[in-house]
């Protein structure tokens, strides 16, 4: 949790940012997985930690505009809940420390809302993602579940993007330990990763890694020698030399912010020519979008520039043909990368996700394309200081879309499909790094660069 003051002064930017009437904020529950008190890790809701900093199931809160006042909405423990969890803090002591001098048990909430909106008041609440608050924001609001988050408040939501979007110092400092430790994760599997070892060995030392040393994994690892499978969160096979893994892996520090950082290796810690020239596209593509980040660009601009220097990559070993600007503009890329450079990272490892897509990562104004890979661009906003992002190239040969394209004849003035043949066992490569947006550019977060290059990553996983 960061200081009293911390929470007070992001809920007063907040409540001058929405025009009037009450916000408000639905602390996530405990989540049962096979039943009632079997459940999933406790994960509290981004906005609701942002704004409240409680890290406790059972909570809501509402800021009201026009009068300024605040209340956490929570239960006190019994003494049957303290036989089975031991002495917890009153709400109200919990809620003082980030500065609320106001609390109410949890049932007083429904009326509270019914009461605003009695008076013709606005209820600005956001998108909800959880079945059980979905339910409950429907019984308060008297709407049908299905309906719920038809009523969410733009301008609410506007506001807080505005505000997360932007990293203060100590959340970058959070950052920074969060890919402190996906650095470790990684690191640990440079070095453990052997022929023979199944997937889900590596992927076992690599959360023990971030269970011990942070809170969890910021999302299930991918870690896979199917790698042109984007999100393969199958563990099952054995390493074989001469294969590519994909790892994306990323840790949750206790505060909750995230990493989110992607390596392929060789297995048997060796690249063959193949592999080592469209790995150095990517690690070129990757360093190279890096280079480009910076204030006043916008992050659309950095993914094309990233997949035209790929384009020219492939075009140089002969998968691609013609004239690269042309086939750029068409989108032929998305054939070899169907997925966007980048996303923010803070609290959520896909920043905000739940409070829509666009509202987060695209400016006023700015349309998604709707084309494959930049379709797919999570941020593509211009850059400017504070911003997290992640910047993670790939090029990945999935042979049932080749497949498909080929036998549309879609862009064969472009694409060598007889040289792509040869590749259909080849996989896929990703590399990620997490970026600050600085005054003048961008530094990569974390104390260390995971090994990157083909000389680098050899080397880590030699010794
Ligand atoms: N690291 C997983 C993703 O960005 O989707
Ligand atoms: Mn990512």
């Amino acid at each position: 949790m960061f200081s009293k003051e911390t929470y007070i002064a992001r809920r007063k930017k907040l409540a001058t940012s929405v025009s009037g009437g009450i916000l408000v904020f639905l602390g996530n529950n405990e989540s049962p997985a096979n039943y009632t008190d079997n459940t999933y890790t406790f994960r509290q809701d981004s906005t609701f930690l942002y704004y409240f900093g409680l890290d406790k199931p059972g909570l809501a809160a509402v800021i009201d505009i026009d009068s300024g006042g605040e209340i956490v909405f929570g239960n006190d423990v019994d003494i049957d809940d303290i036989i089975w969890m031991g002495p917890q803090k009153s709400i109200a002591d919990q809620a003082a420390e980030v500065g609320v001098g106001k609390t109410y048990p949890f049932a007083r909430l429904a009326g509270f809302v019914a009461e605003a909106l009695a008076k013709g008041r606005t209820v600005h609440y956001i998108p909800q993602y959880r079945a059980d608050n979905i339910i409950l924001l429907s019984e308060i609001l008297d709407r049908k579940p299905a309906t719920v988050n038809e009523g969410a408040s733009e301008e609410f939501i506007k506001a807080i993007v505005a505000q997360r979007l932007i990293k203060e110092p100590c959340e970058i400092a959070e950052i920074d330990r969060a890919c402190d430790l996906g650095y470790a994760m990684h690191y640990t599997a440079m070095k453990l990763m052997r022929p023979g070892m199944i997937e889900q060995e590596v992927v076992g030392a690599m959360e023990g890694v971030v269970i011990s040393g942070g809170y969890m994994p910021s999302f299930p690892t991918i870690l896979s020698q199917h790698g042109e499978t984007l999100h393969n969160h199958m563990h099952d096979k054995v390493l074989e030399v001469g294969k590519l893994c994909v790892i994306d892996a990323g840790a949750e520090v206790p505060s909750h912010y995230c990493s989110d950082f992607t390596r392929t290796l060789p297995v048997g810690g060796k690249f063959d020519s193949r592999q080592a020239d469209i790995y150095t596209i990517v690690s070129t593509a990757n360093t190279f979008a890096a280079e480009m980040a910076r204030p006043g660009i916008t992050y659309r601009e950095v993914h094309l520039a990233a997949c035209r220097l790929m384009l020219q990559g492939l075009k140089n070993v002969g998968l691609v043909k013609g004239d690269i600007d042309e086939a750029l503009a068409l989108g032929v890329q998305g054939l070899f990368m169907p997925h966007g450079l980048g996303h923010n990272m803070g609290l959520d490892v896909h920043d905000m996700e739940n409070l829509g897509e666009d509202l987060v990562g695209y400016d006023p104004g700015q349309e998604r394309i709707r084309q494959l890979g930049l379709g797919s661009l999570r941020m593509a906003r211009k850059l400017v200081p504070g911003h997290v992002i992640t910047d993670e190239p790939g090029i990945y040969f999935i042979p049932a879309l080749i497949e498909q394209w080929r036998s549309e004849g879609k862009f064969s003035d472009f694409i060598n499909y007889q040289a792509l043949e040869s590749y259909y066992d080849f996989g896929g490569i990703r590399l990620e790094d997490d970026l600050l947006i600085t005054e003048s550019g961008c530094r990569r977060l974390g104390q260390r660069r995971l090994p990157v290059t083909v000389e680098e990553v050899e080397a880590a996983m030699a010794c």
